[in-house]
């Protein structure tokens, strides 16, 4: 017999005589003749109650079936009696597949901390707070394949091998074959012996291969996994994140903000539309107030402001900043989330960044100081989105490229785009953890990650 999800049968419009269930026990209480036992199949957020009358085949089947433990039962879908849940199941038989020791089960608590659980990610799946997030995760994933598809937009699956350093920030993970302390002749390339002959890392971004293909295909993009190696051991930064990347032919800076904004928003609602469930647990337990404040952010445009207008607000505000902001640096977590949530409280872009603190790739303006950049703000994280226009003009570009000592023969095939029917364009990068955190009001990176790569942390 087939198994019916929870999520199914919960919602369910009448009732079987027969269905089969199967789920982790999340608990089991005993009464006199009769046993409860709580199902979750990781479904949604709710579980079924079935319950296992004495005298049932599945009754003489409950030894040692206690929390954690993973059975099926078979039974009738009944109205409930009890307040709270519409069906419950009456059982018949039960299949038992795997007990979990009481003794040494460590999800035993209605509630553990985020750090307790940190410790056993392999298992938080089966917390009614990480079953959530994940599920929200994955329906935050398919809302951006949907947003794109509907848009016209060509999913690209760019290298995770890559040879370039897109953000020239030097973050990069090594790959290499080679063993440690492979000895190097003086002179001799170091890579030679090594299984791509140079020099190989783990990308930062897709950005630099997008570009090419959006200068092919039109409008493009990338949803992978990215790595850095930055020392930044904060609730914000992991080693190993995913990234979605668009890169459009023909358009410029606005444009991109638009389009960032728009699948900000068609984001949000479709999580809010389609996981009320999951988004309630974090609206009550987690972040309350969150529903109605994602509500109201996309009721309204984001606000946009230069960085010169960021720093003379930062510089004007009083604030006893740790870092003061001054015209020139780049704007710290601290100013960034001072910008969003106390001067606009709401997403803001910040627009036309000095050209020093920005990457090579971004279009150096009239002005000749500042680039086309625009970077999203949003309330309780910061930076959640770093895009730009693209510099298209070949002199300029390759006049940057030699400015800032980077090897112009590395380069040479982006250059090539620029060569070969060059274009205005542009891009972004929007990072998909801290999108997770701003939909569940999560403020730890480590806790939307399956199994978080952190400086000094890489378990399972
Ligand atoms: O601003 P970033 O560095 O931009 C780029 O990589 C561009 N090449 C993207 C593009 O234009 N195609 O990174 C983009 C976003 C950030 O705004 C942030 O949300 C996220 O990626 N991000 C991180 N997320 C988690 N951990 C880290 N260490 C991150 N570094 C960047
Ligand atoms: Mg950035």
């Amino acid at each position: 017999m087939l198994r019916t999800p929870v999520a199914e049968a919960l919602g369910a419009a009448s009732a079987a005589s027969e269905i089969r269930i199967g789920g982790w026990v999340r608990p089991r209480r005993d009464a006199k003749g009769f046993s409860f036992l709580e199902l979750n199949d990781g479904s949604c957020l709710g579980n079924i109650q079935c319950i296992v009358d004495e005298g049932t085949a599945a009754w003489d089947k409950l030894e040692g079936v206690n929390t954690g433990a993973c059975v099926a039962v078979t039974g009738e879908l009944v109205e409930s009696p009890g307040k709270g849940q519409k069906w419950e199941v009456r059982a018949k038989d039960m299949t038992v597949f795997g007990l979990a020791d009481p003794e040494t089960f460590p999800l035993q608590k209605k509630r553990h901390s985020d750090e307790f659980l940190r410790t056993i990610a392999h298992l938080r799946s089966r917390t009614n707070k990480y079953g959530a997030a994940f599920r929200i995760r994955a329906e935050a994933a398919h809302a951006v394949h949907d947003f794109f598809y509907q848009n016209g937009f060509y999913y690209v699956h760019t290298p995770i091998l890559t040879g370039s350093d897109c953000e020239g920030a030097g973050e990069m993970f090594r790959v290499t074959t080679l063993p440690l302390n492979t000895p190097v002749k003086p002179g001799e390339n170091p890579y030679a012996q090594d299984f791509f002959g140079k020099e190989c890392s783990l990308t930062v971004s897709g950005q630099l291969e997008a570009e090419a293909l959006a200068l092919g295909l039109g409008k493009v993009y990338t949803f992978g996994p990215t790595f850095r190696a930055e020392n930044s051991n904060t609730p914000r930064h992991a080693a190993e994140f995913w990234m979605i990347e668009p890169e459009v032919a023909f358009t410029d800076i606005n444009d991109n903000m638009d389009l960032a904004e728009s699948l900000t928003c068609f984001v949000i609602n479709r999580v809010l539309e389609r996981r009320a469930d999951d988004m309630d647990l974090f609206d009550r337990f987690v972040d309350k107030g969150l529903v109605d404040r994602l509500k109201g952010m996309v009721a309204q445009p984001f606000a946009r402001c230069s960085y010169r207008e960021a720093i003379d607000i930062l510089k004007a505000s009083g604030k006893n900043f740790e870092y003061p902001a001054k015209f020139g640096l780049d704007l710290q977590t601290e100013h960034e989330r001072f910008l969003t949530e106390q001067i606009f409280k709401r997403p803001v872009f910040v627009t036309d960044y000095p050209q020093e603190i920005k990457a090579f790739y971004m279009r150096l303006n009239d002005d000749g100081k500042t680039v086309a950049a625009a970077d999203c703000l949003v309330p309780g994280i910061g930076e959640i989105i770093g895009g730009s226009q693209r510099e298209e003009r070949l002199d300029v570009l390759e006049a940057r490229i030699k400015e800032l000592g980077m090897n112009p023969e590395d380069y040479k095939y982006y250059c090539d785009l620029r060569r070969y029917g060059s274009c205005r364009h542009a891009g972004y990068g929007l990072g998909f953890e801290r999108m997770v955190m701003y939909l569940t009001g999560v403020n730890n990176i480590r806790d939307v990650e399956l199994h978080p790569r952190t400086v000094g942390s890489a378990d399972f």
